[in-house]
């Protein structure tokens, strides 16, 4: 694999991990409990559950083969709790059910490459390093992106600049594309990263870290379809997660946080009719929204973990059954004019667009 170990452990902290500690703790308590990571990648996150919670089984699932092999070493002392599956996220109902378990109790996104995709040279994640442009986080199928840059129509490539890496200068980054590739084949990262950095106006060189970064962020999305398999994996995950189960999920750009948003937000809220003052059965919520918003990470956290800096972390409990019966019997909160008409939030509940 060509990175060692000993440094990847040492180094790398698993973002916000107190936090998501604290977070899936309640969930956690009980015999048997089954953790999922969805995206176990390095293994800090799962490493930490199964330390904390002796009793507790892990699934891990990695798309990425050399992530599951790492973290199979790394967890050889839990082997006897531990199903390590080299699935894409959103398949996550048919490892379960291979696996034999009806649900799961808590569970952990942590979206986005890890340290060992953007460490290893040769798998064209990191700008600043010059590899062959692949980026695919499992390299035994799909797409790289050097076919994405040298194949895809200039005005698919603007589309997924603008729309996957919000980058403002897509239009001027794939002309420069466009000729560059007219003359012959763009193959490396250093290149590409080069072709970037000259297309940009130089007064927006200077501000905002790497020119290159937003170009990168878009190819390593499309190449690896990240939002779609985000899109159908979280209402799946929520299917499955046991009464009072948690979920937690940490996203690092604002495409994949609105995402996640909506998927909580829309099983956070009643589905009866606004202006009813009882929930109808079977119409109540069936999460509570354990963040407000979504939960950046402290100064302390950015300062110990530079990955950190962009994180948005949300959190949801599944409520219980025999909780959302009664609360069909429950009367609602009546709305007020201050609070935008559908007023249906219960003590202690967060209503999303607040915080972040
Ligand atoms: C940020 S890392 C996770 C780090 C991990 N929490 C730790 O403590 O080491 C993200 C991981 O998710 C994996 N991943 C990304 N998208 C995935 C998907 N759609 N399905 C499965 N795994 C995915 C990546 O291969 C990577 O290893």
């Amino acid at each position: 694999m060509g990175v060692d170990m000993g440094e990847l452990r040492g180094t790398h902290v698993p973002v916000l991990l107190e936090r998501c500690l604290e977070l899936l703790a309640p969930a956690l308590d009980r015999r048997g409990a089954v953790h999922v990571d969805f995206t176990l990648g390095l293994g800090g996150h799962a490493e930490a559950v199964l330390e904390r919670h002796p009793d507790a089984v892990l699934v891990g699932l990695d798309r990425d083969p050399e992530a599951l092999a790492h973290s199979r070493r790394r967890l050889e002392r839990f082997a006897g709790r531990t199903h390590l599956v080299h699935a894409v996220y959103d398949e996550l109902p048919e490892v379960l059910a291979d696996l034999g378990y009806p649900v799961f109790h808590s569970g952990l996104f942590d979206l986005g490459v890890s340290s060992l995709q953007l460490d290893e040279a040769d798998r064209g994640f990191a700008y600043a390093k010059d590899a062959p442009l692949d980026m695919r986080m499992d390299q035994s199928r799909g797409i790289t992106a050097e076919e994405v840059v040298n194949g895809y129509e200039p005005g698919e490539l603007v589309r997924i600049l603008r729309q996957y890496g919000e980058e403002k200068f897509a239009q001027r980054i794939v002309s420069a594309i466009v000729r560059e590739r007219a003359k012959g084949r763009i193959v490396s990262s250093a290149r590409l990263a080069d072709l970037v950095r000259d297309a940009i106006p130089a007064a927006a060189r200077r501000t905002g870290g790497n020119p290159a970064k937003r170009t990168f962020q878009a190819l390593r999305i499309e190449v690896n379809a990240e939002l779609a398999a985000l899109e159908s994996a979280v209402p799946a995950a929520l299917d499955l997660l046991a009464p009072k189960g948690r979920l937690v999920v940490m996203s690092y750009q604002s495409l994949e946080d609105r995402i996640v948003k909506r998927a909580l937000a829309e099983r956070a809220r009643s589905t009866g009719p606004i202006d009813l003052p009882v929930e109808l059965p079977g119409t109540g919520p069936s999460l509570r929204l354990l963040t407000r918003g979504s939960e950046p990470p402290t100064a302390a956290e950015v300062a110990e973990n530079p990955r950190a800096a962009s994180v948005k972390l949300r959190a949801a409990e599944r409520i219980d059954e025999q909780d959302q019966a009664r609360g069909a019997a429950r009367e609602r909160p009546r709305m007020s004019a201050t609070h935008g008409g559908r007023g249906r939030r219960r003590p202690g509940e967060h209503q999303e667009g607040e915080g972040h």
